[in-house]
């Protein structure tokens, strides 16, 4: 089948921009992995093509040299860029600020620029609910106001949002699309490719799994105390195959649009608590997770879950994993981890 064009993955060997490789495959683009391995592990390149069946081309380097990615766009000539690569613990943004400005600014303005320099025009960016914060109202929409962050991971998404905005108007044919994810969870189905965090979990699912699988001693809920159903914070917890298929999505959609730059809530439209989370992992792989309730954690917003219309109606998108699909997926994942 004729190739839809090559779409520069930077990150794309990290948990979201791999299961993006996947997608983009199966609907026919040819990705080109840029990626420089901080937070990721090159296996997945071996694991992606056993999945597709494709050798995919890979780079290793850091997306903010400028010289390297100039002969990559070069070679390939790429007809879009999907810009994962970032660094995204937000403890660590808080302790190493200015690694995060460096990184997550520094190489998006690269990668901008350098598509300005070769006419690539159709630009999506990993963006996050965190810029929201606290949201004033829920479920959240793209109008919903941003909120103060004091991590500067979350700062720097606003940030980058931000210097999307300024390019996209100083440069009219450059279309930008803005995919601000919810919670992403869960793995491919086959159980090759899933989230491979660094060190002690922050996030709940992988938490979860570690601890059902044995890695960590208990799971602890951060506060059962909140204004909700069962006390437990509620967030909207979207399968990270669905969020890869906004991608393609968005891909596509940029083609025809007429603004400069279009945002997107990408989630479920769904809000579960984290009690819901542990009683579906729970309940679809038939086993029993040691937890105990603990104190809040710090900054924990109390419910933030999506309003997702924007996203169904303009990408023709809608998500088609269920938060028990996700756990076990999982689960999968992690039973198969050496
Ligand atoms: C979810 C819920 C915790 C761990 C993070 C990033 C955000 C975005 C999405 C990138 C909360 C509770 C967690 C644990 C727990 N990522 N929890 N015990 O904080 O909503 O958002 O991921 O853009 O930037 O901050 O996700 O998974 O950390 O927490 O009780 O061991 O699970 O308190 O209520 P969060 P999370």
């Amino acid at each position: 089948m004729e190739s839809k064009g090559n779409i520069i993955v930077t990150g794309g060997a990290g948990f979201i921009g791999s299961h993006t490789v996947v997608e983009l495959i199966e609907e026919g683009y040819n990705p080109i992995i840029i990626d420089d391995f901080r937070n990721s592990e090159k296996f997945i390149l071996d694991r992606l093509q056993e999945i597709t069946g494709v050798k995919i081309i890979a780079y290793n380097f850091d997306c903010a040299n400028q010289e390297k990615l100039q002969e990559v766009f070069e070679k390939h000539k790429p007809s879009g860029v999907i810009h994962f690569a970032a660094d995204k613990a937000v403890g660590e943004s808080v302790a190493n600020p200015l690694k995060y400005y460096q990184n997550n600014l520094g190489s998006l303005v690269v990668i901008l620029d350098t598509c300005i320099k070769n006419n690539v025009t159709n630009f999506v960016f990993s963006s996050s609910c965190t810029v929201y914060v606290e949201p004033e109202e829920t479920p959240v929409k793209e109008t919903t106001a941003m909120g103060y962050t004091a991590s500067p991971y979350g700062y720097t998404k606003q940030v980058c949002e931000r210097i999307c905005q300024d390019t996209a108007y100083a440069n009219p044919e450059l279309k930008i699309t803005l995919l601000r994810y919810f919670n992403p969870i869960g793995a491919h189905s086959s159980g090759l490719i899933g989230e491979l965090p660094i060190g002690v979990p922050n996030n709940l699912v992988p938490y979860i799994t570690q601890t059902a699988v044995g890695l960590r001693e208990e799971l602890t809920v951060h506060g059962n105390d909140y204004d909700t159903t069962d006390g437990t914070c509620i967030r909207d917890y979207i399968h990270v195959v669905d969020l890869a298929n906004a991608h393609v999505k968005a891909i596509e959609a940029a083609k025809n649009s007429k603004e400069a730059v279009v945002i997107y809530n990408v989630g479920t439209g769904v809000g579960s608590t984290v009690l819901d989370v542990i009683q579906a992992f729970e309940k679809v792989n038939n086993l029993k997770l040691n937890y105990k309730i603990g104190p809040r954690r710090e900054g924990d917003a109390v419910t933030v879950y999506a309003n997702n219309e924007k996203v169904v109606s303009g990408l023709g998108w809608k998500p088609k994993f269920s938060l028990e699909d996700a756990m076990q997926h999982a689960w999968n994942w992690q039973q198969k981890l050496k």
